[in-house]
């Protein structure tokens, strides 16, 4: 089964019984950084047999490229690394905050319209960077999207050690398997 319609279908069974941990990422334009966070999370989740436990997707906080797939230099750079990015851009919603267990923002004005819509840093609410391990006080994710081909590198290698310190953090925060 492909992996939305799959995602499509434990979200309708977890309104139900809330037996999944559903995580979102959210950048600007949910085309670049926030996509690379869905695809490399989702792939460690399948890795370490989490996938019917979590459900992984992303979001941004503008309408702008609503409906469209990442960028291709940020496609390119994942799949250079095995990593297939499928996501759809959607924009970020305040009912989403009842649904998102975790909503993680990339940068700190993606964080500030995340609380306008009434998310509570520290809560659901978190900076993605807050769990990068070499963080060294930085707490954005640079957006690439005006940059070079080495802006996406460099958010893939933040990207690649910050999502297994995130997946510590979800784990045991999982519901009990029945
Ligand atoms: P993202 O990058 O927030 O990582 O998806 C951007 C994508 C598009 C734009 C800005 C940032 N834009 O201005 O259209």
């Amino acid at each position: 089964m492909q992996r939305h319609i799959l995602n499509a279908f434990m979200r309708e069974i977890n309104l139900e019984m809330k037996q999944v941990f559903e995580v979102s990422f959210v950048c600007l334009g949910n085309i670049c950084r926030s996509p690379l966070a869905q695809g490399v999370f989702e792939s460690l989740v399948a890795r370490e047999g989490l996938g019917d436990q979590i459900s992984t997707s992303s979001a941004g906080v503008s309408g702008w490229h609503t409906g469209q797939p990442p960028d291709a230099r940020m496609r390119e750079t994942a799949r250079q690394k095995g990593i297939q990015l499928n996501s759809r851009a959607r924009q970020f919603k305040p009912a989403d905050f009842d649904r998102f267990d975790l909503v993680l923002a990339m940068d700190q004005t993606n964080l500030s319209a995340l609380e306008q819509m009434g998310g509570a840093l520290d809560k659901k609410l978190r900076l993605f960077r807050s769990f990068d391990p070499m963080n060294n006080g930085d707490l954005d994710v640079p957006d690439p999207y005006y940059g070079g081909n080495q802006g996406f590198e460099y958010v893939y290698q933040i990207v690649a050690r910050t999502c297994p310190k995130i997946l510590e953090f979800i784990r045991p925060r999982l519901a009990p398997l029945k």
